[in-house]
């Protein structure tokens, strides 16, 4: 399959999603639309290795220059409506991504390999912005075609990757981002809480910040 007719396809496939979740108004529903609809997709091999194969040609799509949070995340659709995303994260053995929060909903799964999912609870009050401290309140692995969903702020700490020796592929689907810019990455040994932005904002964020200071020293 060409990549162009592999974009076509996986946009064709959430079209369809985005007409059928634009009757759900409230979050359950959606989620619980995705917990039903992504299966399928999880275990459409073809379609994956198609996405890997325009990685590696050049190709594209996807397209590897799209700004991301995560240095393994590829975005293969955006909703024009901003209704949901679709993310495939790639995962080296042993490879896991920080605790961290996200701004949205999401249903997540593996397309390929082990996807171990440890969750946290936040057990202070969250008043210290800099601080956080967490318990962890649930470790799964999912095999191919499983999914987990989580929610978005304190109620979905988490970090995910791959516990194996091979690789892992998971596909996630996102839904609206609430108003908060970044996400939070937490440090589980000191309790710091680390503000992530994307790097058009954070790179914003820090030139405005060396400019004030350079003016401000003169
Ligand atoms: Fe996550």
């Amino acid at each position: 399959m060409t990549t162009t007719l592999l974009q076509k396809q996986l946009q064709m496939i959430c079209q369809t999603w985005a007409a059928a979740i634009k009757t759900i108004g409230g979050r359950e529903g959606r989620i619980a639309f995705f917990e039903a609809e992504l299966p399928a997709l999880l275990v459409n091999r073809p379609l994956f290795e198609g996405v890997l194969k325009g990685i590696l040609s050049g190709s594209p799509y996807p397209d590897l220059r799209q700004e991301t949070l995560f240095g393994n995340e590829l975005i293969l659709y955006l909703d024009p409506g901003r209704m949901f995303s679709l993310r495939l994260y790639l995962f080296g053995p042993g490879e896991h991504t920080s605790v961290h929060d996200h701004t949205s909903w999401g249903v997540f799964g593996s397309a390929f390999g082990k996807l171990e999912v440890v969750r946290y609870r936040r057990e202070d009050d969250g008043t210290d912005p800099d601080q956080a401290q967490l318990s962890l309140s649930r470790r799964l692995v999912l095999r191919p075609g499983e999914t987990e969903t989580t929610l978005p702020f304190d109620q979905g700490i988490h970090r995910t990757g791959n516990p194996g020796d091979g690789t892992t592929l998971m596909v996630s689907v996102y839904g609206t981002p609430l108003r908060r810019l970044y996400i939070q990455r937490f440090n589980l040994e000191n309790g710091r809480v680390h503000r992530v932005f994307p790097p058009r904002i954070k790179k914003r964020i820090l030139a405005e910040q060396a400019l004030t200071e350079i003016e401000r020293s003169r």
